[in-house]
């Protein structure tokens, strides 16, 4: 699926298919291109997460992971969330990787991604299951990039060495 995004950039978005040729794939966290190259496929065919390989001219330059996913209410903080939600939980889509590769950073492919698993939270919100919260386990380095995207600090403890960052999509439409 070609998509054209706002900044500019046109991008393939395809799911991770037996034939693939992932090998060319690099990015600056070992653990991801472990994951591309070992699970991410089996866990698909497990039907425990979906990957997108991202392409931009035929090269394969970043890759996004989405779960399902569900969220404590009481850790998203105040002024967020649904007024008088009387639930322990908010349903959410987990952005559980997203990675470009190395060479292609700073080109806005990161960005394009995260525009993408917002428009999926959108698309599944608007037809086919309640889903109000876009969640991340962010690497250290990374806080401040889906900071910038609007990601919130969860009130919650690090967990492993990942950090759990949300934004609520009430009212975001898709471009
Ligand atoms: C984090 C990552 C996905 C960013 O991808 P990218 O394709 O370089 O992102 P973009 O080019 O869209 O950058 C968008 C903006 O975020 C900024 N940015 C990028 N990486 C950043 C980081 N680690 N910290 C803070 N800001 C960052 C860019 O400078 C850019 O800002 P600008 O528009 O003002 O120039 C990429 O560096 C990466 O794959 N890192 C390793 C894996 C990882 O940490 N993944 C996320 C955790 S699960």
């Amino acid at each position: 699926m070609r998509i054209p995004f706002e900044n500019g950039l046109v991008l393939d978005f395809d799911l991770i298919k037996e034939w693939d040729d992932i090998s060319s794939f690099n990015c600056r966290d070992e653990d991801l291109n472990d994951f591309l190259r070992t699970d991410a496929l089996k866990n698909q065919q497990s039907r425990l997460s979906i990957t997108w390989l991202v392409r931009w001219n035929g090269n394969l330059v970043g890759f996004c992971t989405l779960i399902n996913d569900s969220i404590k209410t009481r850790w998203i903080n105040p002024g967020d969330g649904e007024h008088g939600y009387r639930y322990l939980h908010y349903p959410a889509l987990k952005i559980a990787r997203l990675a470009t590769r190395q060479d292609f950073e700073r080109r806005g492919i990161g960005t394009a991604m995260l525009d993408y698993a917002t428009a999926v939270a959108i698309k599944l919100s608007d037809e086919i299951s309640g889903c109000r919260i876009l969640t991340v386990d962010s690497k250290n380095d990374s806080i401040e990039f889906y900071q910038s995207f609007g990601f919130k600090l969860a009130n919650t403890e690090t967990i492993g060495d990942t950090v759990p960052l949300y934004k609520d999509i009430y009212g975001t439409r898709a471009e």
